[in-house]
């Protein structure tokens, strides 16, 4: 275990899927025992089950919680909007095979908290079976206050593309800057301050197994993304009585409910179920140094399986800054069609595929068997380009890849932000057949 500081000076855990410890307060974790008769400084003891109690070893993530409360001490929730949050299974509108493309969501002019500025753009799957994911943006110009929120559908990845967050959860504080990712697990109680005027980004709604490292078989120990990279807080915890709201996301709908004090209560805890987050920046590209253009599989950070091997209910893919040198090979991203379905969004810059119209904080979806690939001005510079080393820089894009078709929302498709002529990316290529 390490500390590492940050931009707020918050420190931080070091380690992916490691059991901490950590007590804002000198002597309030109990030892050797996870609920003593009377804990120490008054505290109650609580666990958060992040998996089966059965799940096997490798797999199961809990944390014990010791707070100045119990969360079990409140009122029945009330059904409040949804806004423009949906769940699955999705259902609002037909699927069309087309290739889809957003221009950016702009962050409200109106006061909008990270909850009031959730928009979801597609999704898979149903909450109430554990499989699938939900795709939502995220604007905000104003920090949560009086409130929190927690996902019992799922653990939510955030990318932010604009603006830092400070997420204040019951395990503690974490900083995310554009450029790093952070994930909250399912159930889990935090609220989003905005250490900036606005922030906007993606957020991932998984509803199926965690996410984890990738196996990294013939790559051997090391490469990718690094467990020591992964970055989880340290016990922080606001003594405040009074009142607090509390948003919960169940079965697909907000449901909120009124405290007479702060949840985010935590005084210490211990366990390996916890916040993290990593910064891309840190993830080891590998890619060939001879011909041709590998599978894009080779740059997963994290990959929450489905079940059947190597098939992911998602794999979160990034394509960061890094050397062009293969021989004799076209290098950027080759035409195909995919069983899986790729919804992607860039963070920063141009992505190597396409010369236009992919703009940061865009998204696009590529759904199962849905053609794509190079647009024809990039076909054309790519396929005329001298071949010496390359870096490509400044950029930063990403791909959320699923074995389930993205359903878009009646929001997506109706939205002023919906490219109609994506698919000229691909005309006017010519028949080049001798
Ligand atoms: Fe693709």
């Amino acid at each position: 275990m390490s500390a590492t500081a940050a931009k707020l000076e918050l420190k931080y855990l070091s380690g992916f899927g490691n059991s901490f410890a950590s007590e804002a307060a000198k002597g309030s974790l109990p030892v050797g025992r996870n609920s003593p008769q009377r804990p120490p400084k008054g505290l109650y003891p609580e666990v958060l089950s992040g998996s089966a109690f059965t799940a096997p070893r490798a797999e199961n993530r809990s944390t014990w919680l010791y707070r100045l409360r119990p969360s079990a001490a409140y009122g029945p929730y009330e059904r409040i909007s949804d806004g423009l949050l949906r769940s699955g299974p999705f259902n609002e509108v037909e699927v069309p095979p087309n290739r889809l493309r957003w221009d950016p969501f702009p962050i409200p002019a109106k006061a909008t908290d990270f909850v009031d500025g959730l928009a979801t753009l597609a999704g898979s799957g149903d909450p109430a079976m554990q499989a699938g994911i939900a795709v939502h943006i995220y604007r905000a110009n104003r920090s949560m206050s009086e409130r929190c929120f927690s996902d019992a559908d799922g653990e939510l990845m955030f990318v932010p593309q604009q603006g830092r967050l400070l997420l204040f959860s019951e395990a503690g504080k974490l900083e995310v800057s554009p450029g790093e990712i952070a994930v909250v697990p399912r159930g889990m109680r935090f609220k989003v301050e905005l250490p900036e005027r606005q922030a906007r980004g993606y957020l991932c709604e998984n509803y199926g197994a965690m996410f984890r490292l990738p196996e990294l078989g013939p790559i051997g120990s090391q490469g990718l993304a690094q467990e020591r990279d992964f970055l989880a807080p340290v016990a922080a915890f606001e003594e405040r009585d009074e009142k607090c709201q509390v948003v919960v996301k169940f079965m697909g709908g907000l449901w909120a409910t009124e405290l007479d004090h702060s949840p985010l209560d935590v005084v210490a805890w211990h366990g390996d179920y916890v916040p993290y987050k990593y910064d891309l920046a840190r993830f080891m590209v590998i890619n060939t140094v001879s011909f041709d253009h590998p599978d894009p599989s080779i740059f997963t950070v994290l990959t929450s399986p489905s079940g059947q091997p190597g098939v992911a209910n998602c794999d979160f893919v990034i394509f960061p800054p890094r050397w062009m040198v293969a021989e004799d090979t076209f290098r950027p991203p080759w035409f195909h069609r995919n069983v899986m379905s790729e919804l992607m969004g860039l963070v920063r810059g141009v992505y190597d595929a396409k010369a236009e119209g992919f703009l940061p904080g865009g998204v696009s979806l590529h759904n199962c068997m849905s053609a794509h690939g190079p647009d024809l001005a990039t076909f054309e510079k790519a396929s005329a380009a001298e071949l010496k080393p390359q870096k490509i820089e400044n950029t930063l894009a990403f791909m959320w890849e699923s074995r389930y078709v993205f359903r878009p929302t009646k929001f997506a498709m109706s939205a002023r932000e919906l490219q109609k002529d994506y698919d000229k990316a691909w005309s006017g290529f010519k028949k080049l057949y001798k």
